[in-house]
C-alpha cells in the first residue's frame, strides 16, 4: 500500500512540519509503553490543554501560562500553542525582532494517533497504536528527537535527564489520571458525556473520528 504522506497532512500542515527540518534532527531517546488504555482515551488527554494546571501542578504548570491556547485547525488535523512564561522577557519588544519560538511550544494534532510537540529544543513525538497480545490496550510510543546528535557524555546526561522527567510526568502523572479514566468510561451505565464549549481541541477530534467511522473512504 503506498500512503501519500504530504496529501494526507494538506498543504498547510504538510508546509508547517517542513519548516521544522524534521529531516535534520535524529532520535535521541525512544520508549514504547502497553497500557490498557483505550487509545481514544489517551488521544484526549493529550488533546486536552485544561488537564496541566491541576494534573501537572508541580513539574509542568509552573513554567505555562496555563488554560490559554491558540487553536487551529488544519483540515483533520490540528496545531495548538502553548506560551511559556518566560515569554514575558520579549512581551515589549517588536515582534519582528524577536525569536518566540524559545517561549512557546507548537503541538501538531495529526489525525487519527499522533502528536508532535516542538519544544524550545528538541521535538517530542507520541504515536499510539494497539498494544500486541491486547483487545483494548494502547502502545504509546514516546521518541524525543533532538537537532545535533548527543555526541558527549555532558550532551548525554542532559538527554537522559530530560528523558526521565518526560517519562515521570508521564508515569506518575499522566498515565495515573488515564488509567482513571479509562476505568470510568469502562462503566457501562455512563450517561453520554458532553464536551464544553471551551475543549476546541477534543471536539475537533470526536467529529473528525465519527466522520472517519461513517466512511473511512471520505473522512478527509
Ligand atoms: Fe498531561
Amino acid at each position: 500500500m503506498k500512503i501519500d504522506v504530504a496529501q494526507w497532512l494538506g498543504p498547510e500542515l504538510d508546509d508547517a512540519l517542513t519548516s521544522f527540518d524534521m529531516d535534520s534532527y535524529t532520535c535521541c531517546r525512544s520508549g514504547d509503553f502497553d497500557e490498557e488504555i483505550n487509545w481514544k482515551v489517551l488521544m484526549d488527554a493529550f488533546l486536552d490543554g485544561y488537564h496541566i494546571a491541576s494534573t501537572h501542578a508541580g513539574t509542568v504548570a509552573p513554567y505555562f501560562y496555563n488554560n490559554v491556547q491558540a487553536w487551529r485547525q488544519m483540515g483533520r488535523h490540528a496545531r495548538v500553542v502553548s506560551a511559556r512564561k518566560s515569554i514575558d522577557k520579549v512581551r515589549e519588544q517588536d515582534p519582528s525582532e524577536v525569536d518566540i519560538n524559545r517561549h512557546i511550544t507548537i503541538a501538531h494534532f495529526i489525525m487519527p494517533n499522533m502528536s508532535i510537540l516542538r519544544q524550545p529544543d528538541h521535538l517530542e513525538v507520541l504515536t499510539f497504536v494497539p498494544a500486541p497480545g491486547t483487545a483494548e490496550g494502547t502502545r504509546m510510543q514516546m521518541r524525543i528527537l533532538i537537532r545535533e546528535p548527543a555526541v558527549t557524555d555532558e550532551q548525554k546526561a542532559r538527554w537522559d535527564k530530560n528523558w526521565d522527567i518526560l517519562m515521570a510526568v508521564l508515569r506518575d502523572e499522566d498515565l495515573v489520571v488515564n488509567r482513571a479514566l479509562q476505568h470510568a468510561v469502562s462503566n457501562t451505565d455512563l450517561p453520554p458525556l458532553l464536551f464544553g464549549r471551551n475543549e476546541i481541541a477534543n471536539q475537533h477530534f470526536h467529529q473528525w473520528l465519527d466522520r472517519a467511522l461513517d466512511d473511512p473512504r471520505h473522512w478527509g
